[in-house]
């Protein structure tokens, strides 16, 4: 596993194009593709993110005893990097299943509700050090919209964009001055059909959010619909 970053001399040329002298935040990070936990029973593998990158991130931006925040828990990668690295996970989740299942594994299993992220407000989370997520992505092609279950009364790929709009502006009242927001994103590509994702994840995240940087995840041996991930690093306005 090897990490290429802004503050090492040597840069990849793929990425010196993107190179700012102020910018912190990796260019280009290269990661062997792996899934180190199995998914549950009741799941398939497709909607889990790789341990190795999280536990990238979480060590790169936070230290021992930092607060790590998922809106979009998932299967957890982002609350069990964050217990494996003496982080505290706070986190949200939908789906009653995901929820019990990672919750279940937690010792800090109080910080994870079961319920729509739009809720937040409803909890007394503390401010936290980190926001880390993978957002449901969707094809602007598809119906199903997963920011609803797939709800038909918000069906498609413009409800879908501004029900994320409104999901990330109720992030901030967890955030601190200085709290990042990493999103990890992609593009999709389904045959000829292109959803251009990352851009609209940054339009959404914008109205709440200024971006302060991106960072490109080359997988050395990559699953064939994702070659490439791409972290969006955000503060809040
Ligand atoms: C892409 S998955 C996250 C994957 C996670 N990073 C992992 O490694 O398992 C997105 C998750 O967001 C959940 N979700 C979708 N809409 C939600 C909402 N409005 N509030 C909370 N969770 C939601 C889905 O149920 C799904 O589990």
């Amino acid at each position: 596993m090897t990490f290429s970053s802004a503050n090492q001399n040597t840069i990849d040329p793929l990425a010196a194009f993107l190179y700012h002298p102020d910018m912190t935040h990796d260019i280009l990070i290269e990661l062997t593709w792996e899934l180190e936990k199995t998914a549950p029973p009741f799941e398939g593998n497709n909607i889990k993110s790789p341990e190795g990158l999280y536990r990238h991130i979480i060590k790169k931006y936070t230290v021992k005893g930092a607060k790590v925040f998922d809106p979009f828990v998932g299967l957890g990668t982002t609350m069990f990097m964050a217990e494996e690295l003496g982080r505290i996970p706070y986190g949200i989740e939908a789906d009653p299943n995901r929820h019990q299942w990672v919750a279940g594994q937690l010792e800090n299993w109080t910080h994870v509700v079961n319920d729509d992220s739009a809720n937040i407000a409803r909890y007394e989370f503390p401010k936290m050090d980190i926001i880390l997520t993978c957002p449901p992505f969707m094809s602007r092609f598809d119906k199903w919209n997963p920011l609803y279950d797939g709800d038909p009364k918000h069906a498609g790929y413009d409800a879908y964009l501004r029900r994320m709009t409104h999901i990330l502006g109720k992030i901030p009242p967890v955030m601190k001055k200085e709290t990042l927001l990493i999103l990890e994103g992609q593009n999709i590509v389904k045959g000829n059909q292109f959803t251009p994702l990352i851009h609209d994840i940054v339009k959404s995240a914008s109205k709440s959010f200024k971006q302060v940087g991106e960072s490109y995840v080359k997988w050395i041996n990559p699953k064939t619909d994702c070659p490439l991930t791409t972290l969006l690093i955000f503060k809040k306005k």
